[in-house]
């Protein structure tokens, strides 16, 4: 089963608070780590730009399930490829810090006067992505770990 990086971006119906976005990562860190699924959660104003990696059946069901939420629309792949190894190994699903997202740094990504993921190309959202992975400190102790290999259902 080839290992697979899916990058997309979506729009939240509502302005999310905090505790809502804290809340999808939770599920997600626990969902993720069940079926070897690591990556990167950035939430701006009212965007959403996501990494998922693991094995591409894995990928799909987590994305399958994602594109049925209520909390947000107009999901937009931006990148599907298969790739040699992860950049979030250890993250079940990192959230990304504000710095990140801010208008400034989106803006340098972003290709446009303003900034809008889900208009992205997919060179800009891997660049973003990629460097941010670079940066990264590992994962906390109290976040549950990701098998790098994922285990078989
Ligand atoms: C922007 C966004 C990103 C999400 N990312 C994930 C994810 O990486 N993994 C996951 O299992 N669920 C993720 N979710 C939540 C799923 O849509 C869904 O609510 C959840 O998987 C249901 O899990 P449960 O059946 O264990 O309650 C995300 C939701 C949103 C809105």
């Amino acid at each position: 089963m080839p290992l697979c990086r899916l990058i997309y971006a979506s729009r939240s119906n509502d302005i999310l608070r905090n505790d809502e976005i804290d809340a999808i990562l939770a599920v997600s860190r626990t969902n993720n780590a069940r079926v070897g699924v690591t990556g990167a959660l950035m939430y701006g104003s009212r965007e959403f730009l996501q990494c998922l990696e693991g094995a591409r059946e894995a990928i799909n069901s987590t994305y399958n399930r994602i594109v049925k939420d209520p909390r947000h629309s107009e999901l937009t792949i931006l990148d599907f490829v298969e790739i040699d190894r992860r950049w979030f190994a250890g993250w079940g699903m990192h959230h990304v810090p504000p710095l990140w997202s801010s208008r400034q740094m989106l803006l340098r990504y972003g290709e446009r006067e303003t900034f809008n993921p889900l208009k992205m190309s997919a060179a800009s959202a891997r660049a973003l992505l990629g460097d941010l992975a670079v940066d990264l400190a590992p994962p906390r102790d109290d976040e549950p770990r990701v098998p790098t290999k994922p285990m078989r259902a």
